[in-house]
């Protein structure tokens, strides 16, 4: 048990920004910050950190609460744990209560994972630096590769002495019990019931997850052998999801930010050589494509990425295809290609660390433009080539979620391949209609199969009732809240600034309602919020009226329940909280599904005018849309069912 004071004094020290800014991205916004979600994939920021208050509120998830909150939900931590990672991060000593000792059976599985890794990481560290063999072996061979004694500390290398029961032996000796060294693949079990280290004679790799910790290893073999894998890695394990790891980014993170750009690499060691020539703001993707979620953890930084070819050309159209998945994601992708033979790894030894840097500023090119390049040059005087090289670029560009972004790259396209834009963007808005016609059948038929996607009655009607009654009714029902219960405490805001934030600049269509909301939204913030009687004095009688309608409750609970049968009825100021965030979700529900309606009409229009511009606009806002519709009903879902 971590003592109070100590709690305290971490609650004291803490800077709520400071904390959530080592994985988000936050820009200043008014007193507070904002960013993108770092729980939701998203492209317009709705995260917003709130210091004065020293919390934060995820309305794309709606997820909220404190540094700990923060810290817990998004490293997967108890809360335990959760307050290590604090105090570690703010130098602060840790003191334990010892009247309830935690035995390690009692700790959650996970900080047994996270516990038995950090030991296997000082475990490798140890020997590398501390035995002969180590020394000699391990040490030297990363000498000769040019790591020097501050390298080799910060990203913790090790290296694993060459016997079969070197490590087992001292963990078990530790006390670590066999699953467990069995769980993180660290030790292999084989089907007579023996088992062996699974690294042996290697030098290691630690894998960071974003906090530090070590999720899992990669381990090098010394020299060459044809017959053994060069690197052999950790297996996946409940910690250790390779595609949602990214090797070097926990290093890496403050200067990706700072550069405003990320640098990919293929491997271990072309991260550490470039660390070495003070570039600090590189990831490896481990020799594969990167992933979806690779690609999201990237976004919290940066939406620059830069990616690094090795010297060799052949490989270099098979890896343009990788990627595709980065436009995909919205990022701005820009390439380097090394000199013929060399990586990054070798390059910047070559050449030296101002060498290096000087190279990577020259040599940076546009990913569009990069690749027209390569194609204009087969494609020169051979017209067939011409039109499968426009294909293919074309086909990049399509990806680019941003239209602003496309028609520049239309632009230039032109211009490097010597093709009218018209002919280009003909070309692309027939990919674009394509990709979206296939998008929308997908999802349509993912949503016939599928489970209704709200659970609950209320919500699973209305896919046909008249949407504008719907949005009536929950406008009436916001009001209603904010009548009843302004000042009231919801997730740490009074319920009128709670309702007023997440709604925001959302237009009420009934005059009445819009008059009492707008009111509530000016007083925002304020001591004191406004109260119904407030406008019970105001002149308006339709909106006196409505006022009045509202205040009076729909029903009493007879006393007899909770004073006769000890049964507790939960009365609507007991359950606030969930009132409120689901009431706010269902007006946004029933707002985005008004304007799906709206929408469609446009598109059938579009359709039939043959306007494809107006055509390829409308079906992105639907896409838009639907998505916004299940990620409401989603969250709905989630408050519901609580
Ligand atoms: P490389 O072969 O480029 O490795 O593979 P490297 O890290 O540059 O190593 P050196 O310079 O030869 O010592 C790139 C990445 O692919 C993964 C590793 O993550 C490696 O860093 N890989 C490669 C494996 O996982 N297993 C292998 O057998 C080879
Ligand atoms: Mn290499």
């Amino acid at each position: 048990m971590i003592s109070r004071e100590t709690i305290d004094e971490i609650k004291n020290r803490l800077d709520i920004y400071d904390v959530v800014s080592d994985f988000v991205s936050l820009k200043k916004s008014g007193q507070n910050y904002k960013g993108l979600s770092p729980f939701n994939n998203e492209k317009t920021p709705s995260f917003f950190v709130v210091p004065a208050k020293g919390i934060f509120k995820d309305f794309s998830s709606g997820k909220g609460g404190d540094a700990f909150t923060f810290v817990m939900e998004h490293e997967k931590l108890s809360y335990t744990e959760a307050i290590r990672y604090l105090a570690k991060k703010y130098g602060i000593e840790i003191k334990e209560d010892h009247r309830s000792f935690e035995t390690q059976e009692q700790q959650s599985e996970r900080d047994s994972l996270y516990i038995f890794m950090n030991f296997a990481k000082e475990f490798y560290q140890n020997k590398l630096l501390h035995t002969d063999e180590g020394r000699s072996i391990g040490l030297s061979y990363f000498r000769e590769r040019g790591f020097n004694d501050r390298t080799i500390e910060k990203f913790e290398l090790g290296y694993a002495l060459d016997g079969w029961e070197n490590f087992s032996k001292e963990a078990i000796a530790k006390g670590y019990n066999q699953t467990l060294l069995e769980k993180t693949g660290l030790v292999v079990k084989k089907e007579d019931g023996s088992s062996y280290d699974r690294f042996r004679g290697r030098v290691i790799f630690p894998v960071h997850g974003l906090a530090g910790k070590v999720v899992a290893f990669g381990a090098r073999m010394l020299g060459k052998d044809k017959n053994q894998p060069k690197y052999i890695n950790s297996p996946e394990t409940d910690i250790y999801h390779k595609s949602d790891v990214l090797y070097g980014l926990y290093q890496a993170k403050n200067a990706i930010r700072q550069h405003d750009v990320c640098y990919l690499v293929e491997g271990y060691t072309d991260v550490i050589s470039m660390h070495q020539a003070d570039v600090e703001n590189v990831v490896a993707s481990s020799g594969t494509a990167l992933t979806e979620n690779q690609i999201k953890l990237i976004c919290r930084f940066t939406e620059n990425i830069t990616v690094l070819f090795d010297g060799d050309t052949a490989g270099i159209k098979a890896a343009l295809r990788g990627i595709d998945m980065i436009l995909r994601g919205g990022l701005n992708v820009r390439v380097l290609l090394f000199p013929d033979g060399e990586d990054p790894d070798s390059f910047s030894r070559k050449v030296g660390t101002a060498g290096f840097q000087k190279y990577l500023k020259e040599h940076t090119q546009d990913f569009v433009s990069f690749k027209a390049g390569l194609y204009a040059k087969e494609a020169a005087g051979d017209p067939l080539r011409k039109a499968e090289s426009i294909k293919e670029i074309v086909s990049s560009i399509a990806l680019i979620p941003d239209p602003i972004k496309r028609s520049v790259y239309i632009q230039e396209t032109s211009t490097l391949l010597k093709i009218s834009e018209q002919v280009l963007l003909a070309e692309l808005n027939k990919v674009l209609i394509q990709e979206r016609r296939k998008n929308e059948k997908e999802k349509l038929r993912a949503q016939d199969v599928s489970e209704p996607l709200v659970p609950i009655e209320d919500i699973g009607s209305p896919f046909k009732a008249d949407p504008l009654s719907q949005i009536y009714y929950q406008e009436q029902e916001t009001i209603r809240l904010l009548l009843n219960y302004a000042d009231q405490d919801v997730e740490g805001y009074k319920l009128a600034d709670f309702i007023v934030h997440e709604l925001d600049d959302v237009e009420f269509t009934n005059e009445v309602f819009k008059e009492i909301y707008v009111q509530f939204k000016s007083a925002a913030g304020r001591q004191q919020p406004i109260t119904s009687q407030f406008f019970l004095n105001q002149e308006n009688d339709a909106l006196k009226a409505a006022v009045s309608n509202l205040i009076t409750t729909r029903y009493d609970i007879s006393p007899h329940w909770k004073d006769k049968y000890h049964i507790f009825v939960p009365q609507e100021k007991d359950v606030l909280n969930e009132m409120a965030l689901a009431n706010v979700l269902r007006l946004k529900f029933r707002i985005v599904q008004k304007m799906m309606e709206d929408n469609l009409q446009q598109i059938k229009q579009a359709e039939e005018a043959g306007n494809w511009e107006l055509l390829e606009r409308t079906l992105e806002t639907q896409t838009g849309l639907k998505k916004a519709e299940s990620e409401l009903a989603g969250s709905l879902g989630i408050v519901i069912a609580k």
